[in-house]
């Protein structure tokens, strides 16, 4: 088992390939985090940026392995500027004090400043380092260098 975890939510499949594409890079593990609510096409969407506005609480079925990980990187869309649900589910589930925390967003053009704000209140000892990521997509060269930029600041963060 790695140190290092990455865990991660996506409708859509952009912040998959970026955790996937940093996983490789720090040797991680990675876990996707699943939710009971269907969150797929127009309907998906607006209900999507309903439940974020409203922090309407979601429910996970996927299991977290956060325990034995000295590093979390979590990985997420920006939704309605905020972490989606599950991401806020998952924060209110698993303890992540003592650990260093690092956390990407994948967004359309609004950055990740609330997000990062908002997500930042919820981990104890709040995030070590953040990446906002506009409309990666997988093969891009400068997604990658950024990407290796961001891991090498990540290992000086767990120094
Ligand atoms: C419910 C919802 C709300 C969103 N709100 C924003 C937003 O406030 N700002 C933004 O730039 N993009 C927003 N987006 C776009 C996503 O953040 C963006 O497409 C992201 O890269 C999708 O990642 P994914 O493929 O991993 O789901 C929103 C998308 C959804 C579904």
């Amino acid at each position: 088992m790695s140190d290092t975890l990455i865990v991660y939510y996506s409708r859509t499949g952009k912040t998959r390939m970026v955790a996937e594409k940093l996983a490789d890079m720090l040797d991680a593990d990675i876990e996707e985090i699943r939710e009971v609510k269907g969150r797929s096409g127009r309907m998906g969407w607006f209900v999507g940026v309903k439940d974020s506005l409203l922090d309407k609480p979601a429910e996970l079925t996927s299991e977290h392995t956060v325990e034995p990980r000295k590093l979390v990187i979590i990985g997420m869309p920006v939704w309605a500027s905020a972490p989606p649900p599950a991401i806020r589910a998952f924060l209110g589930r698993y303890d992540l004090a003592g650990k260093t925390v690092c956390a990407f967003c994948t967004h359309d053009g609004g950055g990740g400043k609330g997000l990062f704000a908002k997500t930042g209140e919820l981990v104890p000892g709040g995030l070590a380092a953040t990446l906002s990521l506009k409309k990666p997509t997988p093969d891009d060269p400068a997604l990658d260098e950024q990407l290796r930029q961001w891991a090498e600041e990540i290992k000086s963060a767990c120094e």
